[in-house]
Order: structure tokens, then C-alpha cells, then sequence
């Protein structure tokens, strides 16, 4: 007989296998045979969706999601529960937007660079164009009147303004450190910008084309932002590092790192002595919360709502009873203790998988969920703090080793009291920029005025290929560096065999996107061939150390870095690949640019031993080809 559970995955594999039958997905371009479009979507089942945002119409009948693993974008009918279509549109899809009136979307996609038109017309979605915007796009908004979209471009830290009949860039203008979340007033004068590795918004007056104010909000790995309906408050989903070593006393302190929801009054009317940003912290002491991603606000502002990717759940705020306890200017290590009293005030709903962007319905309690790692988008009523329905968008039956490996690398509760996942520093598999004292160099600081143990946070992009690992250099197998990051950077409980086999499995597929600083055709620049000899000279010997396929010898070098209470001496080269996006340098982050750290700390004199100085023209040759790489 079959039992209750065995039952239900029954009815859920058969919903599954039809849903995927209506949901064919087609090409940007003309479609096939019958048999060519059924031979794709067999494929294509294979491929995981890992929405990663989505947008809903004014009117709340129609919903899409960027799905970063499969390269598309869904459209969906959020009242049926339904996939309607769904199309390629490129590299990586990262944030989307849709127009009031639900005629029309735009997708940016952070490895492809480009942003892609949508046409949506009834139940079906077609690209209508591309435009380049640059390196790394992620968050992206629509004009009120659906005439221009603005993307959040990452790597050259702007917002690009594109006229979406054109399909023109039409401005760029320079904000923070990666931008990424985005939002717009219901007005569409000002846009609300988090620059998650500088730690500030940017508001931009849309009319007058100009950063109107920088706020920094003492938080880092900026997410979701969101807007009130009034148009009045900005909302960002945040982190702030707190700088204390990994040991499970700081981290249970919120003295590690802590999660936050921020606001920021937007009007520029405001009273000017106003403080200019408050926080709620959002981890309760013994069971904390992980990775805040997603925000949203309903239209009444009754209700605030925290998608936390690494704790898998949900967090719902009133606001109407009873006010929240926001600290202006400045945050608590720990939530408030007066919300944990069950006064309805504060709410959590476990939902698996990987929660990012949220969206309000029109009805203002009806929150839409893009799960990453559930390949779904999930349906919460938020008045009654329950998980109503899950619309799945299709996607492999099987988990595979590679997948199970990005499950653990985004699980929170792998570390101690879950207040954090690898994903937290290393964002996304690359950098978030911050330092941390993870203990992996032998020492501990007792203070945070001292920051001889913090160390940058490493990119994992082809990390396999580049041992031994660390910054020391002292940890030459990668199987035991994952033991370690599980038991010391998060004070977590230690890995089994197969899951190391996973999560290393996962770290294989880590690449970088493609060079900006390269010519299109993929050669180097005049520039950056007249670097390439300096790099190779006797002179400058950069290729000594830095040498090989990944730009390391894989051995220990001391550079003059060094320290007399070091635990291991000398440093490993890091690799030299992707270097434009790896600020700040060095291996506690003291430089802030290439050109800090070549005329400072590391430059050719010191490193190779007095071969003579550098010209300022060989210095900025040398500069355009470690871009270059
Ligand atoms: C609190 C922030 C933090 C967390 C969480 C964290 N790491 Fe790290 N990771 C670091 C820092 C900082 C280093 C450099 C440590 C050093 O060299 O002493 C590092 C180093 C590494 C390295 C070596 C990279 C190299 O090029 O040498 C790997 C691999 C790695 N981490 C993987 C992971 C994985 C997998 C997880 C989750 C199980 C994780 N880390 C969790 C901050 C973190
Ligand atoms: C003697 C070996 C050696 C030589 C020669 C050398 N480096 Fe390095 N390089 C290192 C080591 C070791 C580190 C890590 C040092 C640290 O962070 O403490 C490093 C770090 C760097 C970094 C920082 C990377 C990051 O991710 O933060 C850059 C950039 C760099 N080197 C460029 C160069 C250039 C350009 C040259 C030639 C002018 C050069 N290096 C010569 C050994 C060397």
C-alpha cells in the first residue's frame, strides 16, 4: 500500500512531468521541426532554472524569472500557478524587470554583458533585441512609462540608462562599488541603488541625470532593494561584517558577521538632520538568520518581508501594531529581543531550497519567492505566515554531484547557529571584497584593531587549478581546505567524504567571465602588449613568481609581506586572472588599486630585489595588462 508521503511525490512527479509538456521552451530565434523543439526541451529538462529574480505587472497576472543555471526567462501566471513560456535569452541571466502594463521585460545577463528585450504578448515571450550595457550586469528596472530601462552595471560601477524602443544606451553614470540591487519610485524620479562591495546607496535623480546623495549604511553584500509605495523609504537586504575571528563565541555575539534589513528616506525634501539611515537586525541569538537577499514592501508598508537564501526562509515584519525597534544610524549585533516575544510582530517561514528576490501582489499580502536552488517559484500569504503554494519552473529529477556541492556552498546551517554560508564571503563563488580572520593562517586577533589575521576573502574562480591554497600557501590539498573552511571559517560540524566530493565538484565549474579589458576579438590592447614585455622582463620579473597558465608557480615566496608573529612563513602568488575585479590587493587588502599596490607594498624593487624602478609609462602599460588577464 502506499503511504500518505510516498502518495504525494507521486501526484508531484506527474504535475512535474505535465508542466513541463506546456512548458516548451523555444530559442530566441525561429523554431524548429516539432521534432527539433522536442528534442531541446528533452534537453533542456535537464537544466536546472535557478531563478535568481523576478518581476510582476502592476496588475499582478504576470510574473518573470531570470533563471541563472538554464540561461532563460520564465513567464509565468502567478493566480494558475502556471508556466506559460519560456525563452533563451543569454549568459547568466542576473535581475529582471517587466513593464507596468506587462507587455514588455527586459533580462540582464551578468556574464553576457548584454541586456535583453522582451516582447510579451498574451502567453508568449519573444527577444526582441539586445543592447551591450558592460561588464557584469545584474539589477535592472523599467521607466514607469516602460520608455527606458536601467541596469546596475558591476564591474564599471554605473547605472546605464537604455531607451528600450531604440535600443540605445542612451547615459551612463558612475555610482558605488558593484552595483546590483535597483529600484525605481512609483513616480520613476528616483532610483534607489545598493553598491554591495562599498557599503552605500546611491539615489539618483532620474529627470536630472545625476547622483543626487551617497548614503553609507554601515552594511556590506548589498541585495534587494525595494521602495515604499509613497515613495519615500528605500529598503536594502544587507550584511555587516563585524571583523572578529571565527570562533563560535563571536560568531553566536553577532561579533563575525550579521545579517540586516536597512532603510533610508529617499525624499529630498527630508529633514535634513534626520537620521540618514536605521537598521533592524535581523538574527536571533542561537538560531540567526543567513544571507539576506531578497526584500519586499507591501503597499500599506504594513508588511516587511527578508528572503534569506542561506537559512532557506522567509522573515515577515508588521509594521502596524506596535513599532519596530529600528536603531538609527548604527546596528545591534543581535535581534531585538522585544520582537521575539510572539506579538506577531515578527514572523519566519521555512521554505528549502535558495530564497532570492521577493515581490508583493496587488493585494498586498501575497508574496511571490524565486527559489534558486528549487528550481520554483513559491507562493507565501504573509498575513498568515504560510507557504500556500510552490510553481515549479522545471528542471533535472535527479540531484547531481555538482548541484549537491551547490546546495552545501549556499547552506547556512552548515556553519555554527547558521549565521552564515560560503556564499556569505565568497558571493556568488567570487569575492565580496571583505576580509575576515578565519583562522586559516594559524593566528588569531584578539582585537579588531589589529588586521594581521583578517584576510581577503579569495575569489574560487579556478580555484581547483590554482594549489596550494590559503595565502600562506601552506594548505596543499584542497579536500582538507574544504574540512577546514567547514570546521573553522564557519564553526560548523565537519563534512563527510561525499560531501566534500560535492561541494569541490561545484568549485570545478567556478569560471571567470570574459575579459572586459580585452579587444573584441579577445587580443591585447598596444597598451597592454607593451606591458605583457614588462611583466616578462628581467626588470620588473613579474613572471618569475607569477608564471604559467593561471600566473602562479604554486610555491611560497616571501615579497615582503611577512610579519614576525606569522604561523607560516612567506606567501603563495595568487593567480593573476581577473584581477580588475579583485580589489582591494594584497593578502589583507591594504591596496586599493593595482597602482597602490605596484608603487606600495608590492612594487618590483622590493619583490624582486632591487632591479630598479619602473617609469610611470611602463607602470600604466604594465596595469593595462594585468587588467588584460
Ligand atoms: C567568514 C568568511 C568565509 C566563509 C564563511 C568561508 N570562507 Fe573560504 N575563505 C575566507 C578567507 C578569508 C580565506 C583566506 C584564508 C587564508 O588564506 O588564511 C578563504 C579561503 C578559502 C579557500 C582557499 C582559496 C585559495 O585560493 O587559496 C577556499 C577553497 C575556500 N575558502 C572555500 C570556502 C568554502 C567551500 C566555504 C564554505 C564551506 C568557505 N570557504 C567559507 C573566507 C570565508
Ligand atoms: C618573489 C615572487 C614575486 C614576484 C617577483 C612578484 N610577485 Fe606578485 N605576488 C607574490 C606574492 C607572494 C603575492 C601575495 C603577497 C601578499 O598578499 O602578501 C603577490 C601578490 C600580487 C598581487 C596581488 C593579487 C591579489 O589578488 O591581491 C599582484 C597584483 C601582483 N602580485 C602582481 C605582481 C606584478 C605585476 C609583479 C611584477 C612587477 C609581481 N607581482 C612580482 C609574489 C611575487
Amino acid at each position: 500500500m502506499m503511504d500518505g508521503r510516498m502518495r504525494s511525490r507521486v501526484v508531484v512527479s506527474v504535475g512535474m512531468a505535465l508542466m513541463l509538456v506546456v512548458a516548451v521552451v523555444r530559442g530566441g530565434d525561429a523554431p524548429g521541426s516539432a521534432n527539433a523543439d522536442r528534442e531541446k526541451r528533452a534537453a533542456h529538462d535537464e537544466t536546472h532554472r535557478s531563478p535568481i529574480a523576478l518581476a510582476l505587472s502592476a496588475d499582478g497576472s504576470r510574473l518573470l524569472t531570470a533563471n541563472q543555471t538554464a540561461g532563460t526567462v520564465s513567464l509565468v501566471d502567478p493566480a494558475a500557478g502556471k508556466v506559460l513560456d519560456e525563452v533563451k535569452t543569454g549568459d547568466k541571466p542576473a535581475g529582471v524587470a517587466i513593464a507596468r502594463d506587462g507587455r514588455r521585460g527586459v533580462v540582464a545577463h551578468w556574464y553576457g554583458y548584454d541586456l535583453a528585450v522582451l516582447d510579451i504578448q498574451g502567453d508568449r515571450i519573444h527577444v526582441a533585441g539586445r543592447v551591450e550595457v558592460g561588464p557584469e550586469p545584474r539589477g535592472v528596472a523599467i521607466a514607469p512609462d516602460g520608455s527606458a530601462a536601467f541596469v546596475a552595471v558591476g564591474v564599471s560601477n554605473e547605472i546605464v540608462r537604455v531607451d528600450l524602443a531604440e535600443r540605445k544606451v542612451t547615459g551612463r553614470l558612475a555610482v558605488g562599488r558593484e552595483p546590483r540591487g535597483i529600484a525605481l519610485t512609483p513616480d520613476g524620479s528616483r532610483l534607489l541603488v545598493g553598491n554591495s562591495r562599498s557599503g552605500d546607496v546611491s539615489i539618483v535623480n532620474v529627470k536630472g541625470w545625476r547622483v543626487e546623495r551617497t548614503v553609507p549604511i554601515d552594511g556590506d553584500n548589498l541585495r534587494q532593494v525595494a521602495i515604499s509605495a509613497d515613495g519615500k523609504i528605500g529598503y536594502i537586504a544587507n550584511m555587516r561584517n563585524r571583523k572578529f575571528a571565527t570562533t563560535s563565541k563571536n560568531i553566536d555575539l553577532g561579533w563575525v558577521l550579521g545579517q540586516r534589513l536597512t532603510r533610508v528616506p529617499l525624499d529630498p525634501d527630508a529633514d535634513t538632520s534626520a537620521p540618514s539611515f536605521a537598521t533592524l537586525s535581523l538574527d536571533p541569538q542561537g538560531q540567526a538568520a543567513g544571507d539576506a537577499h531578497g526584500m519586499a514592501v507591501n503597499p500599506s508598508g504594513s508588511l516587511l518581508v527578508v528572503g534569506l537564501g542561506g537559512t532557506h526562509e522567509l522573515m515577515i515584519f508588521r509594521t502596524d501594531r506596535k513599532r519596530l525597534p529600528w536603531r538609527d544610524e548604527n546596528s545591534r549585533d543581535i535581534m531585538a529581543a522585544e520582537l521575539l516575544r510572539n506579538d506577531g510582530r515578527f514572523r519566519r517561514v521555512a521554505l528549502g531550497g535558495r530564497p532570492t528576490e521577493l515581490a508583493f501582489a496587488p493585494d498586498g499580502k501575497t508574496v511571490y519567492v524565486a527559489n534558486y536552488l528549487s528550481d520554483a517559484v513559491q507562493v507565501v500569504d504573509a498575513e498568515s505566515a504560510k507557504l500556500v503554494r510552490t510553481i515549479p519552473l522545471g528542471g533535472p529529477k535527479t540531484i547531481s554531484l555538482v548541484r549537491r556541492g551547490e546546495m552545501l556552498f549556499h547552506d547556512a546551517t552548515r556553519s555554527f547557529n547558521q549565521w552564515y554560508s560560503c556564499n556569505t564571503c565568497h558571493s556568488d563563488g567570487h569575492t565580496n571584497g571583505l576580509d575576515f580572520d578565519t583562522l586559516n593562517d594559524g593566528r588569531q586577533d584578539l582585537s579588531t584593531f589589529h588586521r594581521r589575521s583578517r584576510k581577503k576573502v579569495p575569489t574560487l574562480r579556478r580555484v581547483t587549478l590554482t594549489g596550494p591554497w590559503t595565502w600562506h600557501g601552506w594548505q596543499t590539498g584542497l579536500d582538507d581546505a574544504m574540512v577546514e573552511s567547514f570546521t573553522k571559517s564557519m564553526q560548523g560540524r565537519r563534512p563527510s567524504k561525499d560531501e566534500v566530493k560535492a561541494i569541490v565538484a561545484y568549485l570545478g565549474t567556478l569560471d571567470y567571465p570574459r575579459n572586459p579589458y580585452r579587444q573584441p576579438d579577445g587580443t591585447l590592447s598596444a597598451a597592454a602588449r607593451r606591458g605583457q614585455d614588462i611583466f616578462r622582463s628581467a626588470k620588473a620579473a613579474c613572471s618569475t613568481c607569477h608564471g604559467g597558465p593561471e600566473f602562479t608557480d604554486g610555491k611560497i615566496h616571501t615579497a615582503g609581506l611577512e610579519e614576525p608573529d606569522d604561523a607560516y612563513r612567506g606567501y603563495n602568488p595568487p593567480s593573476l586572472r581577473g584581477l580588475y575585479d579583485k580589489d582591494p590587493y594584497l593578502h589583507d587588502g591594504r591596496s586599493k588599486t593595482l597602482r597602490d599596490a605596484l608603487v606600495g607594498p608590492h612594487n618590483p624593487d622590493t619583490v624582486a630585489g632591487g632591479s630598479g624602478e619602473l617609469s610611470d609609462q611602463e607602470l600604466d602599460d604594465l596595469i593595462a595588462y594585468l587588467k588584460s588577464l
